[in-house]
């Protein structure tokens, strides 16, 4: 028998495996029964709705795609009255991912979500602008990251999971700076910044010019970036960027996640999670390997 569950924070995950947030809804349900993912993350939610950024917004390059949806949401007051209800009788752990426009209004999000039932934990994605320190992305900034994490431990019994984003100088930093503000896990990496033109109209391929890149693309750039936190944090890494197959998963959890997602790969085979789910047992029965000796298992 695989023992496959994992800890993150408080929550117990009966498989490592999730998805990234914005690659997934509800809709999945219909194709397959969600309850057999680890967890489950939202869509990044906002205090106010957002329409998000003009079209074109979405462009598939030679190797992945290029998204500038601009976190469009129905703002927390709809999320609370529409999909959390569904999203709470799913039985896994649901992860609220939300952001904001400051560390107050972070604040505000999470109080909002502090009076409903059925959340397990909360993901937080740093990789938008504070306007309260002149549009500074709040995930570039170590002192922005204590001081958020902090307040939103202080508010919450709830997992706190920070998802940092990978347009930095040093990774390692700000992973630091997140656990020692009691982060209880991080999840890595958001989008690497990326752009395409059309040659015959020397357009850009996406209206707001420079996008968010995902997908198959960015893995090694992923992986190395797991790696490295991976040194210097003792807190679980939940691993993203690229994942489209076992093979991918194993990379991530060997270079040392504790868990995975998948995000770009779900547009692709919507049923990916489920076949990973499957192919780690599968290698972990093969190899005669526990779970827990495999993650942060690079041989030199
Ligand atoms: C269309 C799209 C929408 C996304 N929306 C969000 C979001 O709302 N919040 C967030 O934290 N990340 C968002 N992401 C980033 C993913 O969660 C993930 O971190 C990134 O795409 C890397 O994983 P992947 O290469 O497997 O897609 C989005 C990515 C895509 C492609």
């Amino acid at each position: 028998m695989i023992d496959f569950k994992i800890k993150i924070g408080k929550m117990l995950w009966k498989n490592p495996v999730t998805v990234a947030s914005g690659t997934f809804g509800l809709e999945f349900g219909e194709l397959f029964d969600i309850s057999q993912l680890g967890a489950i993350v939202t869509k990044t939610v906002t205090l106010h709705p957002k329409q998000g950024n003009a079209p074109p917004r979405i462009a598939e390059t030679e190797a992945g795609l290029l998204n500038s949806i601009g976190l469009q949401n129905p703002g927390i007051e709809n999320f609370i009255k529409t999909d959390l209800h569904e999203y709470r009788i799913i039985d896994t752990n649901l992860i609220v991912s939300i952001s904001a426009d400051s560390i107050s209004q972070f604040g505000e999000v999470i109080q909002e979500l502090e009076r409903q039932s059925g959340i397990d934990g909360y993901e937080i994605n740093v990789s938008c602008p504070n306007v309260e320190s002149e549009g500074i992305i709040f995930g570039t900034d170590n002192k922005t990251v204590f001081k958020l994490v902090s307040m939103i431990k202080k508010t919450t019994e709830r997992t706190v999971i920070v998802k940092l984003t990978p347009n930095l100088t040093s990774i390692e930093n700000i992973a630091r700076v997140a656990e020692n503000a009691g982060a209880d896990a991080i999840s890595l990496i958001n989008t690497v910044y990326g752009m395409a033109i059309d040659i015959e109209t020397r357009k850009p391929k996406i209206k707001n010019v420079i996008a968010g890149y995902s997908g198959i693309g960015i893995k090694p750039i992923a992986l190395q970036n797991v790696f490295r936190v991976a040194k210097v944090v003792k807190i679980p890494i939940i691993g993203m960027g690229g994942i489209r197959n076992t093979n991918d998963a194993l990379e991530f959890i060997i270079a040392g996640a504790t868990a995975v997602a998948v995000g770009t790969q779900n547009f692709v085979n919507p049923l990916s999670t489920l076949d990973i789910i499957q192919g780690l047992k599968k290698y972990l029965d093969e190899k005669k390997v526990q779970y827990k000796d495999l993650i942060n298992s690079v041989n030199f």
